[in-house]
């Protein structure tokens, strides 16, 4: 028999934890090519605006060096937003533990930022970064860590790689909190979302995995407290757009 804590969540299925990780990278598979473009199309454009408020908390200094490390990276929106409002010394690692969705990064970043050497693409597991410690200025971590089978030792990672002082910013899905929205959105996300995806992607699967995943996700109060139990201090977070996502923050005192 598996113990409970051997086990998680794959959307609504318990998979064994050791499974899930291999499931995730299947779903990114099969998106990266049509992943910007869906993302789009889901949110109405909203990520974006998402991403910016990510980028306003985090506000990359203009004038010093600033280290920065987005892990689950993908085909890099967030490390773009970063290098556009940081200065000449902003230097960003991109990871991500799916080669597809770092190709696209890759691709995409030689066409915006031509010849520009302040990024770089790095394949690996936000669970075990290959990273030393106490080497960033600051971590983010953009609808990335819903994917992530055991979020302790990603968290744990995120605090040991991060310099004292340094900030941790996490967007991910949350729950709408609002009446009359929260059943719009749920119809929303399991009527429109995963047809919308099939005639994209060809693929409806990895839709319903998404808004499954999001279901599953901690309440932000109790996501929280699992930023305090890796060490960060003064967590706090900020609901958007009614609760459909939530920006964490933290911060290695
Ligand atoms: C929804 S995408 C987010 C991409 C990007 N941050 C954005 O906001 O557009 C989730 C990403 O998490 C990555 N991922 C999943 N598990 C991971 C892990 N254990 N370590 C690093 N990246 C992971 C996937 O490969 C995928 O690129």
């Amino acid at each position: 028999m598996t113990a409970a804590s051997d086990t998680t969540h794959f959307g609504f299925e318990t998979v064994k934890l050791a499974e899930k990780q291999a499931k995730v990278d299947d779903v990114f598979h099969k998106v990266a090519g049509r992943y910007d473009l869906m993302n789009d199309l889901m949110s109405a454009g909203l990520h974006r605006v998402w991403k910016d408020a990510l980028i306003s908390a985090l506000r990359p200094p203009r004038t010093r060096p600033f280290r920065h490390l987005d892990v689950a990276g993908g085909t890099g929106d967030v490390a773009f937003k970063i290098l556009e409002a940081g200065g000449p010394e902003t230097n960003v690692t991109v990871l991500d533990i799916n080669g597809e969705m770092l190709a696209v990064g890759r691709e995409r970043a030689q066409k915006r930022f031509p010849g520009d050497d302040r990024i770089n693409f790095v394949q690996g597991n936000a669970e075990e970064l290959a990273l030393p410690a106490d080497s960033f200025d600051a971590y983010t971590i953009a609808f990335g860590i819903r994917n992530v089978p055991r979020i302790d030792k990603a968290l744990a990672e995120a605090y040991r790689v991060l310099k004292r002082g340094g900030r941790f910013l996490c967007l991910e899905f949350s729950h709408v909190d609002v009446p009359l929205l929260d059943k719009v959105y749920e119809a929303y996300s399991f009527n429109i979302i995963p047809p919308m995806g099939r005639m994209v992607t060809g693929e409806a699967e990895p839709y319903q995995y998404l808004v499954e995943s999001i279901r599953k996700f901690p309440k932000p109060q109790v996501f929280a407290n699992m930023i305090e139990d890796a060490g960060f201090r003064r967590a706090s977070f900020t609901p958007m757009t009614g609760g459909v996502v939530a920006l964490h923050s933290g911060w290695k005192l």
